[in-house]
């Protein structure tokens, strides 16, 4: 899980002057409720401004330029190598602005307190968002003097009615962040030995313009992908494309991700592509076969054709 938490002003204000610009007794009590145990993420400036490591959760600062290692903390040069060092943990985002941009588009849930002040010369704020994309729930107002109150942002589960924005959002998806496409394509090259770029995009357009096609998972970090995919269980119907990369291999994590997909709803298959290294864990997984010889400019590949069938076909 990747939540965000912030307290922002009526105006969207949340620093000004490197400080959150007030002090409310008991406001910050949600805040750690909420991360103890867990791992907060926050940007250097915000982790300065609190000067120490949080106690009984681990800090992870994003920064290029400093670095801070010690009990309780790490560093990390950018959001994702954060998230990644999370190692699966419920992640939460604590500020500032940049971060908070960067992960709305894919956190699961923002916890947002609204505090009922206008700061005038706030210098730093909270980005604008799409309200559509989450389910708003309005918790308690708390507070004397200033008063506040607690909401609860949930993404929406998207629908794959229109399986063609969809499928290329789950296809370039890794460790629940959204790739961009040069990104994916270097995952993606690594399972498809001989792919080129042009082999990429042709592949990927002739999964969008195949209606039956609702997901295309390129997996390489475990389990992620496939949970993500559960999420969606009810609306797929195959799988195409699973690529599972050595270390998932060898640890045993690809063969739970897809027992665990194969559970799912109405599912129908599994399909893969895959060469003479990796074909032994689709057959001990279950797949059925059907082998190939590809003519590429600089040799020839062998290339398999695996399906996995869930029997409810
Ligand atoms: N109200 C709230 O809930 C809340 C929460 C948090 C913070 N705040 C307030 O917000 C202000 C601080 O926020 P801010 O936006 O100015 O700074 P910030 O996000 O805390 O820190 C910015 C720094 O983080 C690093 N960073 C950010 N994005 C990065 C990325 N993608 N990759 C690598 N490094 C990255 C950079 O560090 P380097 O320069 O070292 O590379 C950057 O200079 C303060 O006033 C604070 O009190 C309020």
């Amino acid at each position: 899980m990747i939540g965000l938490i912030v307290a922002r002003s009526k105006n969207n204000v949340i620093g000004k002057g490197g400080e959150i610009p007030w002090r409310i007794k008991g406001e910050q009590k949600q805040f750690k409720e909420l991360t103890t145990g867990n791992v907060v993420v926050m940007g250097r400036r915000s982790y300065e401004e609190i000067g120490h490591p949080l106690p009984n959760r681990e800090t992870i600062v994003v920064s290029r330029t400093k670095q801070f290692e010690g009990q309780g903390v790490r560093t990390a040069g950018s959001v994702r190598e954060a998230i990644e060092l999370a190692h699966g943990k419920d992640v939460f985002i604590a500020g500032g602005c940049g971060l908070y941009r960067e992960v709305i588009p894919f956190v699961d849930v923002m916890y947002i307190t609204e505090v009922d002040l206008v700061i005038e010369d706030g210098d730093v704020f909270f980005p604008e968002f799409n309200e559509e994309d989450f389910e708003k729930t309005i918790g308690e107002t708390l507070g004397d003097e200033i008063r506040y109150t607690r909401t609860e942002y949930l993404r929406k589960k998207q629908a794959f009615s229109d399986s063609s924005g969809c499928a290329v959002k789950v296809a370039l998806c890794e460790d629940n962040e959204w790739l961009l496409s040069e990104d994916a394509f270097a995952i993606y090259s690594q399972c498809m030995y001989h792919a080129t770029y042009e082999d990429y995009t042709t592949q990927m357009n002739v999964l969008l313009a195949d209606p039956s096609v609702k997901v295309f998972v390129c997996e390489s970090q475990g389990t992620k992908t496939g949970m993500m995919v559960l999420d969606y269980a009810d609306e797929i119907v195959e799988i195409v494309g699973i690529a599972v990369s050595g270390d998932t291999r060898r640890k045993g994590i690809g063969r739970k991700m897809i027992r665990s997909v194969m559970e799912t709803e109405n599912l129908q298959s599994i399909k893969a592509q895959t060469d003479e290294d990796s074909i032994g864990f689709y057959r001990k997984c279950g797949f059925s076969e059907e082998k190939t010889v590809i003519e590429y400019p600089d040799g020839a590949a062998v290339r398999y054709n695996c399906i996995l069938k869930t029997g409810r076909l």
